[in-house]
């Protein structure tokens, strides 16, 4: 009943800081959230990735695991700092040794190796040096790692993702100061910032290229769709402006190299406008042009209604405790506010739970860019219960992650070209804002404070999503 291609890639994903652990072993430099999290008060009851679920130990287990389960492909990060310790320089060859082993791990299950070239671990030596993405050099230091990269693992990886959730590292870390650098409401930095992340991309893009590689290359953004609260006029364009500003913003950049006209002259208005140069602009079109796909991480769609000049701002407060009905609704004075969906459930979380936003925003992307797209991270986090004998009934994930398949499924039958499907994630793991209660993987990872036992425990997603992958996606 449901059809998917024939070589549909099946998949999982993880991060490095959100699973390695092992933060100052093997010459591995401190990154920013090895310092960031140090800071009292910034992280969830001060939780740390210092072991977070010992992945960097346990990469075998794992990866057996997930042989066993039959996944085609494995999307994971490179920790900068493993590889240069301070962010360029000396190689730290230990660092090329672990992520060796992982990829040859892979490769012997037959898994396809999909790494992240950047997910958020900055080495920290370069935020001293020059605030790191603030400054325009970033771009060298990382093309340089990039580079390193390609040129270690290039023959055995073909599919690479340069930079994870660009939309989501410089708001938390720009406008809400949730991630580092902790910085409040910088507009006219971050869009700075990403524009030298932009550059950053597509020059490791074009790189990629010259070094003569024709495998596939893109980025990965955090996709909200969204929808207009009604058929008013003023809230179908306050949809636009949300998704010109919130939207359109990266993916035009990553599919285009251009930035949406409004927006630009919306925030040269404001005085907060990037500085963009006439080689810039080169630059972000000849790579794009050279990208293979749009990969995309979804987890909830949005409502837009219009926001008057005096009203809700954007910076409300995040869900970050699983207590439903603490999120704040935000927005843009004068442009959109997103109130909450009525016709949709949410989780613990205030995420919204709409299957059909990724039909929707897989058409939207075919129809606008005309690219195949990578689901990167799609996914529910809950709080997990583990039962008598090892069990874990995640029922309302199987359910979470079957209606979202139907939904991808519907998207390819509607003529979208989907590559890969990752679920967000493997195994448990770190969750940023929420520490270690916010679980996402098909395997427990016991994090008993007592025993400290960080044993893995299949939970019943995990059969299920065998079974997914076995029929390729024929029995949902
Ligand atoms: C994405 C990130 O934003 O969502 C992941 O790429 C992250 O790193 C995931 O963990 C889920 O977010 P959260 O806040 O629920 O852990």
């Amino acid at each position: 009943m449901y059809k998917f291609p024939k070589d549909f890639l099946w998949g999982s994903a993880s991060a490095a800081y959100q699973i390695e652990g092992a933060y100052n072993v093997d010459g591995k430099g401190m990154s920013n959230w090895d310092h960031f999290v140090r800071i009292p008060g910034k992280t969830f009851k001060g939780t740390t990735g210092d072991i977070a679920v010992d992945h960097y130990h346990r990469y075998k287990e794992d990866i057996a695991l997930m042989a066993e389960m039959g996944l085609k492909t494995y999307r994971f990060s490179i920790a900068w700092t493993r590889i240069f310790p301070t962010g360029n320089g000396e190689i730290n060859q230990k660092g090329i040794e672990f992520y060796q082993n992982i990829i040859d791990e892979c490769l012997k299950y037959g898994i396809e190796p999909m790494v992240t070239i950047f997910h958020w671990d900055l080495p920290q030596a370069l935020v001293d040096q020059y605030n790191g993405f603030e400054s325009e050099k970033i771009v060298d230091d990382f093309v340089n790692y990039a580079k390193t990269l390609f040129k270690v693992f290039g023959k055995s990886v073909k599919y690479w993702i340069t930079l994870n959730e660009q939309n989501i590292f410089t708001s938390l870390g720009w406008l809400t100061a949730q991630h580092p650098p902790g910085k409040f409401d910088d507009q006219k930095m971050f869009y700075q910032v990403n524009h030298h992340a932009f550059l950053a991309h597509a020059k490791a893009v074009l790189a990629y290229r010259e070094m003569g590689f024709d495998g596939m290359i893109g980025a990965s953004f955090a996709y909200t769709p969204s929808y207009a609260l009604d058929c008013n006029p003023i809230n179908a364009m306050s949809k636009m402006n949300y998704d010109d500003l919130k939207n359109y913003w990266w993916l035009d950049v990553y599919a285009y190299g251009e930035y949406p006209i409004a927006a630009m002259k919306y925030l040269e208005k404001k005085g907060v406008a990037p500085v963009v140069s006439q080689e810039d602009k080169e630059i972000l079109k000849k790579a794009a042009k050279e990208i293979n796909f749009m990969g995309v991480n979804y987890y909830q769609s949005c409502v837009c209604e219009y926001n008057p000049l005096d009203g809700v701002t954007p910076y409300g407060t995040m869900n970050t405790t699983g207590k439903k009905g603490s999120a704040q609704v935000t927005g843009v004075p004068g442009l959109y506010k997103n109130p909450q969906n009525q016709y949709l459930k949410t989780t613990d979380w205030d995420w919204t739970i709409d299957p059909l936003g990724l039909t929707y925003l897989c058409r939207e992307i075919t129809s606008r860019y005309r690219l195949p797209i990578i689901i990167s991270e799609n996914g529910l986090g809950a709080f997990d219960k583990l039962e008598s004998e090892n069990k874990i009934h995640d029922i309302y994930r199987i359910e979470y992650i079957r209606e979202h398949l139907k939904a991808l499924s519907q998207a390819i039958d509607e003529g979208c070209e989907v590559l890969a499907y990752c679920t967000w994630s493997f195994t448990d793991l770190l969750s940023w804002l929420n520490g270690y209660q916010k679980r996402y993987g098909f395997v427990y990872v016991d994090r008993n404070e007592e025993t400290g036992s960080l044993s893995r425990y299949k939970k019943d997603s995990f059969y299920w999503y065998k079974e997914v992958i076995e029929t390729n996606g024929e029995k949902l």
